[in-house]
Formats: C-alpha cells, sequence, structure tokens
C-alpha cells in the first residue's frame, strides 16, 4: 500500500481489520529497560483505529520511549506491541520495513535536513522508493505542502533555514504525510517551541488528518489546552507505568496527585474542555 498516489479526495484508506472499533496500536504489558534501569514496567493501552492518544508525562518519563517501541527501533523485554495487528518485535526485517512504511512520525525537534530544499525534504523518502519519476515526486511534495497550508509554489526551493520554526513544524508534517500516506502518525512534541499561532495552525492540522483521513495517532505532549484539542483519550505516564488513562472528562474528574500536580498549571483549560467535550458528547 505504501507508495501509491493520492486519492481525488487525498482520503487514506484504512484495511478492513483497522476499521475504526478495532486497535491500530496495543502495548500488552510492555517491559522495557536499558542500562539496567527500567523505563517501562507492565505498560498496557491500546489505540484505537482512527483515535488520537495523546501521552503525556514529566521528561524523561518514557514517551518518546513508547514512540520508538511502535517504530520498532528497539524492542521491549517482556510484552509485546502490535501495530496495525502485527507484533512488531517479532517479525521479519522486510515486514517492519512494510510496516514502518505505513506510520509517519513527526520528530521531537521536527528535523529536517539543513541542506535539502524543502521540496527535496518533503520528497526525500519518495525518491528513495527509486521508481517514481522526478516531476512525480515534484507533484506530491506540492500536494502535501498544500494541505498542511503553505504555498508549495514559493517554498519548494526555499531552504529550511529560511522558514519560521511553525511553518517547518508544518513541512515536517508534510514529510511524514508524503512519505507513505500513513494510517498511524506519531508527533513526538509537535508544538513545542512554537508561537501561539502556530500552535493553533499545527493542532488544526492534526485535527483535520484525524477527521478528513481517519489517521490513528499519538501525541506526545507537555502543552495541554494543545492536548485537550488533538486528543480522544488521554495517558499519563509516571513512574514506570501508566498512572491515568481515560477521556477529557475522566482528565477533568482525576484525583491521582501526581496528574493533578501536572495539570494543575493548566486547571482552567481542562475545565473549559470538559465541558465542551460534554456540550458535544465527544467523550470516546
Ligand atoms: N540509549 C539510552 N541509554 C540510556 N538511557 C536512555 C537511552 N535512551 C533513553 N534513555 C533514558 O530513558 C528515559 C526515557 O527517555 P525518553 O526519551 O523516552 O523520555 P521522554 O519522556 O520522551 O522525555 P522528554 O519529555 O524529555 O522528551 C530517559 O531517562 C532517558 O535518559
Ligand atoms: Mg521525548
Amino acid at each position: 500500500m505504501g507508495g501509491s498516489a493520492p486519492g481525488a479526495s487525498g482520503a487514506v484508506r484504512l484495511a478492513p481489520e483497522e476499521a475504526p472499533g478495532g486497535n491500530a496500536i496495543v502495548f500488552d504489558g510492555v517491559t522495557y529497560a536499558i542500562g539496567g534501569r527500567t523505563i517501562l514496567e507492565d505498560v498496557s493501552f491500546g489505540v484505537a483505529a482512527g483515535c488520537i492518544k495523546v501521552i503525556m508525562g514529566p521528561s524523561g518519563i518514557g514517551k518518546s520511549t513508547i514512540l520508538r517501541l511502535i517504530l520498532g527501533l528497539i524492542r521491549p523485554q517482556r510484552g509485546r506491541v502490535l501495530v496495525l495487528g502485527k507484533d512488531v518485535a517479532r517479525i521479519s526485517g522486510e515486514e517492519r520495513s512494510d510496516l514502518r512504511q505505513r506510520i509517519g512520525m513527526v520528530f521531537q525537534n521536527g528535523a529536517l535536513f539543513d541542506s535539502l530544499t524543502v521540496g527535496e525534504n518533503v520528497g526525500y523518502s519518495l525518491l528513495d522508493h527509486g521508481h517514481l519519476r522526478l516531476d512525480e515526486v515534484e507533484r506530491r511534495a506540492r500536494y502535501y505542502l498544500e494541505l498542511v497550508g503553505l504555498d508549495a509554489d514559493r517554498l519548494l526551493d526555499a531552504l529550511p533555514d529560511e522558514l519560521s520554526v511553525g511553518m517547518q513544524r508544518r513541512v515536517a508534517i508534510a514529510r511524514a504525510l508524503a512519505s507513505n500516506q500513513p494510517a498511524i502518525m506519531l508527533y513526538d512534541e509537535p508544538t513545542t517551541g512554537l508561537d501561539p499561532a502556530s500552535v493553533e495552525t499545527i493542532t488544526d492540522i492534526i485535527v483535520r488528518l484525524r477527521q478528513e483521513m481517519k489517521v490513528t495517532g499519538i501525541v506526545v505532549t507537555h502543552e495541554i489546552p494543545h492536548a485537550l484539542k488533538v486528543g480522544n483519550r488521554f495517558l499519563f505516564l509516571y513512574d514506570r507505568r501508566v498512572a491515568f488513562e481515560g477521556s477529557s472528562e475522566d482528565l477533568a474528574e482525576s484525583t491521582i496527585p501526581e496528574l493533578a500536580e501536572f495539570l494543575l498549571p493548566f486547571k482552567i483549560s481542562v475545565a473549559n474542555a470538559f465541558h465542551s467535550f460534554s456540550a458535544e458528547g465527544n467523550g470516546q
């Protein structure tokens, strides 16, 4: 499925096993240790297909580690990580690389290749596939730049340095999308370091990808107002474990002390989100 051209609507088709109702990602009793230190212990959760799970937690707690496990870059010592029904640690290298084709990753600092143009950054992995003509690569780069609200005519030949940080982050999302029309997008702190207007733009893009293209997502973030706008479900990691998992209502009502402390600076946002979510009946 990787590498097929965007359809007229740009929609990504989900295979039947990924239809809403099933879990696109499952952590089943996952324990991961490195350098003699246990980072995650008996971590279990699912991400329903077509939904976005927000992962929160203090710095260094293991949020990016969860994303690395999903990509199969590291393996758990115990438990299973299932992605689109496949046990990432137990599939062949070829199957793992096929699976990675279906996952788009936006890295923690939005890392772009600074010596490549915006067009080359977005088209890079398509060129890597080796079977697409250059004009087709450029057509797709343009398509995905426009999808994230950037003016492809103006930016295709620009270098990343010439762009604002918010625009660079949008290019990073376009690049993750262009590579393979992913069924899953992983965003590692996509709004960190951005001005409020850019935070809004990135938030809108993530929500739109979920609503219009049914892309399943994990968003790692410290920024609670952003989290509340993009997430369907919320998970709080603390002391190696899942200390909380639930909806925005559950979040507002939680009495877990570590979570309450984490949310304290954002108490008003959480209360407001609870009311607006209740009004929309969006508590899935
Ligand atoms: N290769 C490694 N060797 C040793 N320790 C590591 C390695 N990779 C990660 N760690 C440790 O694992 C822990 C979890 O790291 P991770 O990057 O998942 O944290 P995080 O929750 O994403 O933090 P942040 O919010 O700062 O990005 C950290 O304490 C980190 O030091
Ligand atoms: Mg991290």
